[in-house]
C-alpha cells in the first residue's frame, strides 16, 4: 500500500525539532528531507547540519532529495549525518552512474529523481541499479504547487519496466500530493508520496493522514 512521506520543506524552520516530532508519534516511516541549493532551484533550504542535528531523535527513514548541482561532492556529508536514502536528480550531474555507485558502496539506499521534462527513458540504463526513483510531479523548488497529471504516467511506465525486467526500486511521487490528487498517484502505482503543504497545513495532522489512508485504501 502506499506510504506518505511528510516533507519538512512545509513546516516552520523555527520548529524542526517539533515538526520531526509531530511526524514520528504519528507512526510513519519516512521522513522527506529537501535539500536545495539556490542553483539547481532558486531556492536555498538545509545542508547535511540539520539532517546530523534530528538524526538523533529520530529513527525514521530519512529521504535526503537533494535538489543539488554536483550531488558528488554532497554526498559523503549527507552519508555521514545519516541519511538512509539519497536522491540525486538526473538533470544534476554527468557522471550519474558513478554517484549513485558511490552511495550504494557506503551501505545506504540511492534513489534518482526525474523533473517533468525528463523522461523515464533518460534513466533507463540506470534503473538496474536504483532502490528509488523518485517521479517530480511539480517543477522543483517550492512547496505548494499544482501537481502536474501526465507526470503520473511516468509511474505507470516504471512500474511496468519493474515488472518486466524484475527490478526492485520503489516508485515515489513528489509534489502537489494532497487530499484531492492522492488517489491518482494510488491508482497509477506509487509506493511513496511525499506531502509537504497538505501535510504541514493541516489543523489535525493525524486525521489529515488518516482521510489520507483512507482515499488510498479505496485504490487498493
Ligand atoms: C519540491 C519538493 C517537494 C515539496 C513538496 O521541490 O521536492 O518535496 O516539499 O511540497 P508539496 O507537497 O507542497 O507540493
Ligand atoms: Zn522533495
Amino acid at each position: 500500500m502506499l506510504k506518505l512521506a511528510p516533507s519538512v520543506l512545509s513546516c516552520s524552520f523555527a520548529n524542526v525539532k517539533k515538526a520531526v516530532d509531530e511526524v514520528d508519534s504519528l507512526g510513519l516511516e519516512y521522513l522527506h528531507l529537501d535539500v536545495m541549493d539556490g542553483c539547481f532551484v532558486p531556492e536555498i533550504t538545509f545542508g547535511a547540519k540539520l539532517v546530523k542535528d534530528i538524526r538523533r531523535y529520530t529513527d525514521m527513514t530519512f529521504d535526503c532529495h537533494l535538489m543539488t548541482v554536483r550531488p558528488e561532492d554532497k554526498i559523503d556529508a549527507f552519508i555521514e549525518a545519516g541519511a538512509d536514502i539519497i536522491t540525486i536528480h538526473q538533470e544534476a550531474t554527468v557522471h550519474l552512474h558513478r554517484v549513485l555507485q558511490r552511495i550504494k558502496a557506503t551501505g545506504i539506499k540511492c534513489g534518482i529523481s526525474i523533473v517533468p521534462s525528463t523522461p523515464v527513458s533518460a534513466i533507463m540504463p540506470l534503473l538496474e541499479m536504483a532502490d528509488l526513483v523518485l517521479v517530480m510531479t511539480v517543477n522543483p523548488g517550492y512547496g505548494g504547487q499544482k501537481l502536474i497529471q501526465s507526470c503520473l504516467d511516468k509511474v505507470v511506465e516504471l512500474k511496468e519496466i519493474r515488472e518486466r525486467e524484475d527490478y526492485s526500486y520503489l516508485i515515489s511521487v513528489d509534489g502537489g500530493v494532497n487530499l484531492t490528487t492522492i488517489q491518482d498517484v494510488a491508482t497509477a502505482g506509487a509506493d511513496l508520496a511525499v506531502t509537504g503543504s497538505a501535510f504541514f497545513g493541516a489543523e489535525d495532522k493525524d486525521a489529515f493522514i488518516r482521510e489520507m489512508n483512507r482515499l488510498i485504501g479505496e485504490c487498493v
